[in-house]
């Protein structure tokens, strides 16, 4: 197994030459930064939960559950530790959208469940279920457009790596592409022309299997019965911000037979998040990065899908699960599939918050 930490225009020095790395859009926010930002930028480049959890013992350096509680009652202070975070935060819609509601939710008499979740009585699940029946019953209500723009950074850092491991597929007539929990399927759609364009195929026939998705147009869905039975083969199957959202009980059978069905040389790209290797980091702060990765994706999800959550009327949020992905669990898949020779390359790419990890596998039968 590979693993490869950073963004991908990463470069080991630091200083000057570290521009001539940085992308036009990176370049443009690094010319808008004070001094003191550009110093965090330039030591931040390799981006990774470490640098969150390095910036918040700056702001709660005695971590207890009142003091996470009173830090995220105080919205500019939480907002001023964001930005200093991540740097693209500042003027981000979502960002500022997730801000406003994760701070309503710790101010309200009632955010019980959040400090029962720091003490350990209740599962980030259920605080999620609860945040998401608080925001509904306070009519959010967001912008779905501003909302994606706000993806530009993350999408600019995974792109760097899916892209340069889609060019290495050997070309062919037709490609069979699966997303797994694809929603609408844009990011697929995007993929397909990109494979196109890139002579990977002349066709790419598109297969989603998401069973709370608005179905997009071009894309043909199959159910979870037909996905047991189907004699389709895939030569790639995409499963991006959806394993952590699926039970643990039916978790990995649905997606690993979804592996099985692929072609010899096929590729299998997984993008998550949440992953904390530091051996440093204690319970309670691992406990805060993941609620506040799992509030921020609620809040993206009401932005970009609110029909995800609307799907159990009148129970809002009853289909809606979420329990992050450990890093064995890319191993564990490995070992389960019935192919025996496949790889996997293991891309840590940031940003620090929500910071984003890809799997790539490779099959050969
Ligand atoms: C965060 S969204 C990601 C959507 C899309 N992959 C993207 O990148 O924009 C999570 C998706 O997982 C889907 N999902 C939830 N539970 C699922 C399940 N059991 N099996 C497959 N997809 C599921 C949801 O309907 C939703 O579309």
């Amino acid at each position: 197994m590979q693993i490869f930490s950073g963004s991908f225009k990463t470069v080991k020095i630091v200083g000057q030459h570290i521009i001539s790395a940085l992308s036009n859009h990176m370049l443009k926010k690094f010319n808008n930064h004070s001094r003191r930002q550009l110093s965090y930028l330039i030591r931040s480049h390799k981006e990774s939960p470490d640098n969150f959890f390095k910036m918040m013992r700056t702001y709660v350096n005695k971590p207890s559950v009142k003091a996470i509680i009173d830090f995220l009652r105080c919205k500019s202070t939480f907002k001023a530790a964001l930005d200093h975070i991540n740097y693209n935060t500042t003027d981000n819609y979502l960002y500022e959208q997730f801000v406003y509601w994760i701070n309503a939710y710790a101010r309200k008499d009632t955010s019980a469940p959040l400090i029962d979740f720091f003490s350990g009585t209740q599962t980030l699940n259920s605080v999620c279920k609860d945040f998401i029946k608080f925001c509904f019953s306070q009519n959010i209500m967001l912008d779905k457009t501003k909302t994606l723009y706000s993806f530009n950074y993350h999408n600019q850092l995974s792109d760097d790596v899916v892209k340069k491991e889609l060019l290495s597929i050997s070309p062919k007539k037709t490609l069979h592409l699966l997303g797994f929990g694809l929603d609408t399927g844009d990011y697929e759609k995007s993929l397909a022309d990109f494979l196109i364009t890139q002579n990977k195929a002349q066709h790419v026939y598109l297969y989603g299997f998401d069973p709370y998705a608005a179905h997009g147009e071009g894309i043909h869905y199959l159910t979870e019965k037909q996905l047991k039975n189907t004699n389709l083969q895939f030569d790639i199957v995409i499963a991006r911000w959806v394993l952590h959202h699926i039970p643990l009980k039916q978790r990995w059978s649905d997606f690993i037979r979804c592996i099985n069905r692929c072609h010899s040389q096929a590729m299998v790209l997984i993008i998550e998040h949440g992953f904390i290797n530091n051996k440093s980091v204690l319970p309670i702060e691992k406990k805060f990065y993941h609620v506040l990765n799992a509030f921020f994706d609620i809040v993206a999800n009401i932005g970009l899908r609110p029909h995800y959550f609307m799907h159990s009327m009148p129970e809002i949020g009853k289909n809606f699960f979420i329990d992050y992905l450990k890093p064995e669990d890319f191993s564990m898949i490995k070992r389960n599939v019935s192919i025996n020779n496949i790889t996997q390359s293991i891309y840590n790419i940031g940003p620090n918050f929500p910071h984003q990890t890809i799997c790539c596998m490779r099959t050969y039968k």
